[in-house]
């Protein structure tokens, strides 16, 4: 292990061999998860017993799963409503013996099915492009499921079954495997592609069901609460404990969601069968999402910039928009911080147009102006995270920058 100036390379935080889907963290994909492992540690090292945990950009709530378990209250903020869904799912502690009925309930309709010719007939729901994504069978099975669910009276019960459901809906689309955007399977593939949608959502369930009786030993008795404010947006999160947040542990979007990863592209097509609200502007309202009037000044980013303006005008207030934003976030969540409090931000200081942006030493100078001081950067490998190696940094098909291999875990104190 090499260390200057508190920046360290630690390959102990790559957890290559580290099992990334144990208790609730199975639940569901989704681009760019945190590790588990790395929340884990860093509870570890710096969580407060009882205390409370903020995740301005909680995505499916990896760190307030683990806040949880570690004995910590948790507060998380997305502003994708598939994985305020999903984190809620995988925090709430669903009596088994109630979900057991549930689910019994569930099969015998799927096995009634059986007997009937076609499947019987529900509501379709208002799914963007629905023929080009569903084949007629697979709408047909998925809108029954649907609306079976839909008649769940026990909300948590039913946004247990919404995430088994979200991830059949993705697995028997017409979506390439092993894409976060959206793209439609080559063509000679539409015409053998016949999934069985009643034993995909099924296996999911089982599945889910193990991870939740894991979790459900080891959760604490804590709350956790997961809110649609967007923090670069001075929005706030409704519960705040009364002393201030003790730990952030997050991993904020690498860039605007146009050039790096499009959360609301991934989530559309889930979103739309289950019917959550305000899914399509997902990658409009993200960070850096948005031209800003404003610019940045004195911050650790702005010679990069300056380097990308040369080049690309337009890409250029693209990178600082999101810096704008990243920024915004942290005025907003800063003063809601105790003192003492502790900030661990996982970020990656990816390249557009061959200009290296420090994200890391951006972390470091936004806490500052708040009275944080810089405590410890860990930089790590990036094997097991599903990652685009390379992005597009124009959308021009080919035309590719190295994003990144390696992540920074920024740790800072008040
Ligand atoms: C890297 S992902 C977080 C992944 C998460 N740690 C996990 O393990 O699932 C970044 C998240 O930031 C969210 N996001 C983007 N802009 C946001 C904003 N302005 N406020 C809150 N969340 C935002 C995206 O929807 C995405 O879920």
């Amino acid at each position: 292990m090499t260390i200057t100036n508190r920046k360290y390379k630690d390959e102990t935080w790559d957890f290559v061999k580290a099992d990334t889907k144990e208790y609730t963290h199975c639940l569901h994909n989704y681009p760019a998860m945190m590790i588990p492992q790395i929340a884990r540690e860093l509870l570890n090292r710096y969580g407060t017993p009882n205390g409370w945990l903020l995740d301005p950009y909680c995505g499916t709530g990896t760190s307030l799963v683990e806040a949880s378990m570690f004995g910590m209250n948790g507060v998380g903020c997305d502003i994708n409503p598939l994985v305020r869904l999903i984190a809620t799912a995988k925090t709430t502690p669903i009596s088994l013996q109630v979900l057991e009925r549930h689910s019994q309930d569930l099969m015998d309709a799927i096995f009634q099915v059986g007997f009937f010719e076609d499947v019987p007939s529900a509501p379709i729901p208002d799914v963007l492009n629905l023929e080009y994504w569903f084949s007629e069978d697979v709408t047909s099975h998925l809108s029954f499921l649907r609306d079976r669910i839909n008649a769940v009276q026990d909300e948590s019960v039913r946004n247990f079954f919404w995430v088994a459901f979200s991830e059949t809906v993705r697995e028997c689309s017409y979506t390439r495997n092993g894409e976060f955007k959206l793209y439609r399977m080559p063509a000679q593939k539409l015409a053998t592609f016949q999934p069985d949608v009643f034993g995909v959502f099924q296996d999911k369930l089982t599945r889910n069901r193990a991870g939740l009786e894991v979790y459900l030993r080891k959760r604490k008795d804590v709350e956790i609460f997961v809110s649609s404010r967007n923090t670069a947006n001075r929005g706030l999160p409704e519960t705040q404990p009364p002393n201030g947040f003790d730990l952030i542990i997050t991993s904020p979007p690498y860039g605007d969601s146009q050039t790096t990863v499009a959360y609301g592209q991934f989530s559309r097509l889930s979103a739309d069968w289950i019917g959550l609200e305000d899914s399509r502007k997902v990658d409009r309202i993200s960070m850096g999402g948005s031209q800003k009037k404003s610019r940045l000044s004195d911050s650790p980013v702005d010679l990069a910039i300056g380097e990308i303006r040369t080049v690309d005008k337009k890409r250029a207030s693209q990178v600082e928009a999101f810096y704008i934003d990243l920024e915004r976030s942290i005025s907003s969540v800063a003063p809601l911080l105790a003192k003492g409090s502790t900030i661990c931000y996982v970020v990656g200081n990816r390249r557009v147009k061959g200009v290296a942006l420090p994200t890391d030493a951006f972390i470091i100078s936004a806490f500052g102006k708040h009275g944080f001081s810089h405590t410890e950067t860990i930089v790590r490998n990036i094997p097991n995270k599903r990652m685009p190696k390379k992005n597009s940094p124009s959308n021009v098909a080919g035309e590719t920058d190295l994003t990144m291999h390696e992540e920074n875990i920024v740790v800072c104190q008040r």
